[in-house]
């Protein structure tokens, strides 16, 4: 099959006027864009218009300083990849300039990538996030919205991404000050994901994101202490990927937009473990970290399988794995 006979393209919100057309479905997750969050590290020869979407850290109403060292583990996540780890940890704190900067400094320079980027936002009450999306009206530089809903609601404490309301008043706000394509990245630490994923796209989500990383740590025996500077932090990598896996197979029997599944996805194996399970697309995170090429790689990858499987669509891929209940 010819190069140009196969389609990867894919829309992420088919039901928005603006859409959202990936030329392909690799994208780089939120934090995990070169090793600050925001690019650091790549090269020229690293073509960010060949990917789908490239997601920098999410901001903040203000800026935010992160949380004490070590932010780490292991240390090094190439060398947790080159060691065949399943753990990998973070507790960077959300560390970042703040929308005002990241709208004034950095989207003028998103603009110069060719690529498609996506804002990530993250607010601590709903009337903050509608006043963040509201600041973004008119300004250039990215063309969709992810909310990262992994984050306290500071009135009761309680995480967005934990309450189907909570997580549903945060999408109607920022829904209400933006027609641009509209992700909202849940949390995988729930009892159940579909009231919480049908209650944003009721509240206006053009795609749900699936998912942040789980709530994790671990204890140096020798030292008798906990190993992170903030104590806890956030599982990813090849330890998250069975879990988002599940939750993106069970979110997508529930609601009727597209699903981007992301999670220990380091190869196009894994990749294409998610589209099966009916992810239109997938983010790229920890893979990043342990390799800048990695996004690249699993592309070329996924081509080579749609290519050798002579299937012509990667659309036709989508859920194809999804086991219909036998009707009764
Ligand atoms: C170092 C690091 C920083 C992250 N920062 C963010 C962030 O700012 N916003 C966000 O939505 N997710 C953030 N994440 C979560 C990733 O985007 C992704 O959802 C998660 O790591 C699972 O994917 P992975 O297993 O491929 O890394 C971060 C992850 C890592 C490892």
């Amino acid at each position: 099959m010819s190069d140009e006979g196969v389609n990867l393209a894919v829309d992420l919100a088919p039901q928005n006027p603006h859409h959202l057309r990936l030329s392909n479905p690799i994208m780089i997750a939120s934090g995990t864009f070169g090793y600050d969050g925001y690019g650091r590290g790549l090269t020229p020869e690293m073509r960010l218009s060949q990917l789908g979407a490239v997601i920098p850290k999410t901001v903040t109403r203000l800026s935010r300083e992160g949380n004490p060292e070590p932010r780490w583990y292991p240390k090094s996540f190439r060398e947790a990849r080159e060691a065949g780890a399943c753990i990998y940890l973070n507790s960077i704190g959300l560390a970042n300039p703040g929308i005002e900067a990241a709208l004034t400094d950095l989207a003028p320079q998103w603009a110069n990538w060719g690529a498609t980027v996506v804002l990530s936002l993250s607010a601590e009450s709903v009337v903050q996030f509608g006043e963040m999306a509201a600041m973004t009206q008119g300004v250039g530089g990215f063309q969709a919205i992810e909310l990262n809903l992994s984050c306290p609601n500071v009135d009761d404490g309680a995480l967005f991404g934990h309450d189907a309301k909570l997580a549903a008043a945060a999408t109607a706000a920022v829904r209400a000050n933006t027609t641009l394509p509209l992700l909202v990245k849940l949390a995988p630490n729930v009892p159940d994901i579909t009231p919480i994923a049908k209650a944003v796209v009721a509240a206006g989500a053009d795609a749900l994101t699936i998912s942040n990383t789980l709530p994790a740590m671990t204890i140096d025996v020798e030292q008798r202490k906990p190993v992170l500077g903030g104590i806890t932090g956030g599982l990813s990598g090849p330890g998250l990927r069975a879990v988002a896996l599940a939750l993106v197979y069970r979110a997508v029997q529930a609601v009727d937009v597209p699903v981007i599944g992301v999670g220990g996805i380091f190869t196009a194996n894994d990749a294409l473990e998610f589209i099966l399970a009916g992810a239109t697309a997938v983010q790229i995170g920890s893979a990043n970290l342990a390799d800048l090429w990695a996004p690249f790689n699993i592309l070329e990858e996924l081509r080579a399988y749609l290519e050798e499987h002579s299937i012509p669509d990667i659309n036709q891929l989508v859920g194809a794995a999804q086991i219909k209940a036998p009707v009764s």
